[in-house]
């Protein structure tokens, strides 16, 4: 899998020098057309294609695809073009999804332009779209050609896009790295060193990868928090009014299924301690009622994690260790949601 680290003035020259596409098309929403493809167009053949469809997670749907198709045709794209990602997971995922299926593939690259596009979604080839309200229900494992990933663009992302992303940082610490765990949980968001830490998520996400592409066993870790927070997350934008950003979830699920871990006996009460403190002080606390209790874990249902109809965790075993393939009832789930909510 490769991933550069890079200025993109210097990696998407490259990349492209080394290959010779004669089509090339590239994907924006109405915020990376703006901010991000004046800053990589000087790069690209004059006749590129670009095709925009509207940001936000609402838009990542199979009839957006079709609006992505659609283009491609128009544009007579053949086999041998390039699609080009230019975006955060929506885009990253709903374009790589595209270029999966479109005339049963092309190739794609990412160039993630969000934090949490850049340390999680671009890498992995996890591809797809939402489905009937339901997150990444329909979609396809296939890596890209390559993910440019360039940490200058999250420098002018408005705080809340940057701790959104920051979740998915501490989630890959506190599954494979106590003593990165043990570093940041002292430092304030506010101090934080995105670029090395950047570099530090992917190469954590890369190796898991490697070893288990397609999610079998060892990648089922990198869910860590978000059995419970993709619940809670797909159950708060249901309802529409209360919106909350995929990070400030995962970091509600961080904290309910670190406190399984704790009933467990898998990691002590200092280190339940220590995890809720340095994610309530980073997120604050999403505000869920004891009434919305079964609707969150009817949720968990639908985990892809599941087996059987068992709802299977990843639960931390310690501090940088984390299992997989774990049944927890719904006691034990409604446990931690009380526990949160408290
Ligand atoms: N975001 C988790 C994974 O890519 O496996």
């Amino acid at each position: 899998m490769s991933v550069e680290i890079a200025a993109i003035s210097n990696s998407l020259p490259a990349f492209l020098s080394q290959n010779s596409y004669l089509q090339i098309a590239v994907l924006v929403d109405e915020q990376t057309s703006k901010h991000c493809l004046p800053l990589i167009q000087a790069y690209l053949p004059k006749s590129f294609i670009k095709i925009q469809i509207k940001s936000g997670e609402n838009n990542k749907h199979l009839a957006t695809c079709e609006k992505v198709w659609e283009a491609m045709t128009k544009a007579n794209m053949d086999r041998h073009g390039l699609l080009i990602n230019l975006g955060g997971g929506v885009i990253g995922d709903l374009g790589g999804f595209c270029a999966s299926t479109y005339k049963r593939g092309i190739d794609f690259i990412q160039i993630p332009t969000t934090l949490l596009a850049q340390v999680d979604a671009s890498v992995g080839g996890k591809l797809g779209v939402d489905f009937q309200g339901l997150k990444n229900h329909i979609g396809v494992f296939n890596l890209p050609k390559t993910v440019l990933i360039d940490p200058t663009f999250i420098q002018t992302l408005p705080a809340s896009q940057k701790l959104s992303g920051y979740a998915e940082i501490i989630k890959h610490c506190l599954i494979r790295d106590a003593e990165k765990w043990e570093q940041i949980s002292h430092t304030d968001f506010s101090e934080v060193d995105f670029s090395s830490l950047i570099e530090h998520s992917v190469e954590i996400k890369k190796a898991v990868v490697a070893e288990d592409p397609t999610e079998k066993g060892l990648r089922k870790i990198l869910n860590w928090g978000h059995t419970l927070g993709h619940a809670v997350e797909t159950f708060l934008l249901d309802q529409g009014k209360r919106k909350i950003l995929h990070g400030e979830a995962i970091a509600v699920g961080m904290i309910m299924e670190a406190f399984v871990a704790f009933q467990r006996g898998l990691i002590s009460e200092q280190e339940l301690g220590d995890i809720e403190i340095y994610l309530f002080e980073t997120y604050g606390k999403v505000p869920l009622k004891a009434s919305e209790i079964p609707a969150i874990i009817a949720l968990t249902l639908q985990d892809k994690k599941n087996k059987g109809g068992e709802v299977r965790f990843s639960l931390l075993t310690g501090i940088g260790d984390c299992g997989y393939d774990i049944p927890v009832s719904k006691s034990e789930m409604k446990k931690a949601i009380e526990y949160y909510i408290g």
